[in-house]
């Protein structure tokens, strides 16, 4: 989470890059905290807590990665991981298209082409992360693939349930149990939780 001083709720992002004493984050500026962060002089210091939630399991035997649009911020950390696989991204416009140089090993494909339908007929354990539309088509194509999710977030530890979701039948508070469905397990316990189910 990300919080700009004298800002009430901090923002969620993905960890995009993180070189030595670094972390990198890919911002769209589209709204005032966005466009705020993106203005921030060097130097400047903001608060930064997590990481929070889980993440991708990297494990996986044919890695494909998939973005969308700015839903390619987690990708290039998660390529680095795993030694580049192959990716597949869209975006809206050529201009959103530049993240895509982010992203070694990647296909690009521009609307009205879907990443969908780049997805290859072959089994491949797909890591995904972009809009909410995207994130349903390829889980209508590859039932098991991790999708990393977004909702808007408050406190960012299971207590105010502003983020939560439905997925597959069941609510799901992305901060803590999430945001990767189908992902590895949270970092932290999920609170009001025990190993025999919600308390
Ligand atoms: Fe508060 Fe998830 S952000 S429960």
């Amino acid at each position: 989470m990300l919080e700009l001083p004298g800002q009430v709720v901090p923002r969620p992002f993905s960890i995009c890059l993180a070189p030595k004493g670094e972390l990198a984050f890919l911002i769209d500026p589209v709204g005032p905290v966005t466009r705020r962060l993106c203005e921030l002089e060097r130097g400047r210091e903001i608060s930064v807590f997590g990481p929070l939630g889980n993440g991708f399991r990297t494990d996986v035997d044919r890695p494909l990665l998939v973005g969308g649009g700015i839903g390619v911020a987690p990708l290039p950390y998660a390529s680095q991981l795993m030694g580049k696989p192959p990716a597949i991204l869209g975006f809206r416009t050529r201009r959103h298209a530049e993240a895509a140089k982010l992203v070694p090993n990647a296909e690009v494909c521009i609307e009205p082409k879907l990443v969908t339908e780049l997805i290859p007929a072959v089994p491949m354990d797909v890591l995904a992360c972009g809009p909410e539309p995207m994130l349903h088509a390829v889980h209508a194509l590859v039932s098991d693939a991790q999708l990393a999710w977004e909702a808007p977030m408050a406190c960012g530890f299971g207590a105010c349930y502003g983020c939560v979701v439905e997925f597959q039948g069941r609510s799901v508070r992305l901060c803590v149990e999430g945001p990767i469905l189908n992902g590895r397990p949270p970092v932290l316990p999920i609170l009001g939780e025990s190993e025999e189910g919600v308390e």
